[in-house]
């Protein structure tokens, strides 16, 4: 067997890792949060919010970063886009690492990549115009001269399909699926090759989430934007993404192509998320019940010893409260860090293929 890498590139190495199409590569990212303890403030305790991540974008690529609430995910966004100190690891694009970039070659870089957040309430001040918002990335980025300033934000909206009329409002006077949009329009000014979308559709009602998702979809496919999908949604994220990676307490546990991951998870983690998902069949809530957790949630400050996952994990066996599982390749494509694909590959397989939701599937088979 070869050495299995978290690669969300289908499998390319180190090596080739400088190939053309190549654009966001972040390896074994730490960011870590302290806080002090204690009466004297002696003491100090550390929250590894994000506990050797890597993965990577190729140009035109939709990868999907799952994960409940709390798992890492936005601070894996922040680190990349530098909102966020990172502690080890590497982020580059395009083989250049963000994280030495400076002046003009930093605003090269931020240019490419920009992001858009859950909360366009937030994310818009109220007393600007849309105009103005629009125009900030060109005045952060330094492009205003070299522009037609108007061309662009007509273009901008035109792609969200709002009216250039919108310009001279304000947010307030849209609702929150359109300011949504133009939180879109706003990332899409600089004319970047990657969007990094953190929970960008989740304040959304179902309905206006799907005209959204389907936007992006168009501006993919029209642009060729490579995108960063985060959210906690599996069915959502399914949609927007060629490949998944799942997220739990910091660590990607489990990533493949989206297809294989969602028909044949091979964490019980992801099984567990896309036993969540609804599918509106009620002779299966047994089935759902038993997959979600008995345990609680560890304390992200004590990460257990083992696999983080084993106080909720209905397969957990003895030595997943003492080792931590090893990143293993499964031949339907991608990695899992799980016990069960060593010692337990049969009842992985037949649980988990048996249990969740209605694909037609048995449970991934893992590669030795
Ligand atoms: N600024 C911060 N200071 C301390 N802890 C933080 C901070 N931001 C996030 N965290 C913690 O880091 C962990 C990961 O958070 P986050 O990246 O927001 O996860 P997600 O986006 O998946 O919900 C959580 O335990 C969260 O409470
Ligand atoms: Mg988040």
């Amino acid at each position: 067997m070869t050495e299995p890498r978290r690669d969300v590139t289908g499998g390319r190495g180190p090596a080739d890792s400088l190939e053309a199409n190549e654009l966001l590569e972040v390896r074994d990212l730490q960011v870590v949060y302290r806080r002090r303890r204690g009466l004297l403030g002696r003491g100090k305790d550390e929250l590894r919010a994000v506990d050797g991540v890597t993965l990577s974008v190729r140009e035109g690529e939709a990868v999907g970063l799952v994960g409940e609430s709390g798992s890492g995910k936005s601070t894996v966004a922040q680190a990349v886009t530098r909102l966020v100190p990172v502690d080890s690891g590497s982020i580059t694009l395009r083989g250049r690492p963000l994280s030495a970039a400076s002046g003009k070659e930093l605003r090269d870089l931020r240019r490419e990549l920009q992001m858009v957040f859950q909360d366009p309430y937030s994310s818009l001040d109220p007393s600007m115009t849309i105009r103005s918002a629009l125009r900030e990335p060109l005045h952060v980025l330094g492009l205003k001269r070299s522009v037609d300033v108007e061309r662009v934000l007509h273009t901008a909206l035109d792609a969200v399909g709002l009216p250039t009329s919108s310009l001279d409002k304000f947010p307030h006077e849209f609702s929150g699926g359109q300011r949504q949009r133009i939180a879109i329009a706003r990332a899409l000014v600089p004319e970047p090759t990657m969007l990094i979308l953190d929970e960008a559709v989740s304040a959304l009602d179902v309905s206006t989430q799907a005209q959204v998702l389907s936007l992006l979809q168009d501006l993919r496919r029209e642009r060729g934007l490579a995108y960063l999908f985060i959210g906690h949604d599996l069915a959502v994220v399914r949609r927007m993404s060629d490949r998944i990676a799942v997220m739990y307490l910091g660590r990607i546990v489990e990533e493949g192509p989206a297809e294989r991951v969602v028909s044949h998870p091979a964490h019980p983690y992801t099984a567990a998320l896309l036993a969540a998902v609804p599918d509106g069949r009620k002779d299966r809530e047994h089935d759902r019940r038993k997959l979600i957790h008995r345990g609680a949630n560890p304390d992200p400050w004590n990460r257990p010893v083992g696999c983080s996952f084993a106080t909720r994990c209905p397969f957990a066996m003895d030595i997943c409260f003492e080792q931590d599982p090893q990143t293993t390749g499964i031949r339907q494509g991608g990695t899992v860090d799980c016990h069960l694909q060593t010692s337990g590959a049969t009842l992985a397989g037949e649980v988990l293929g048996d249990l969740v939701a209605d694909h037609e599937h048995g449970g991934a088979e893992y590669a030795s």
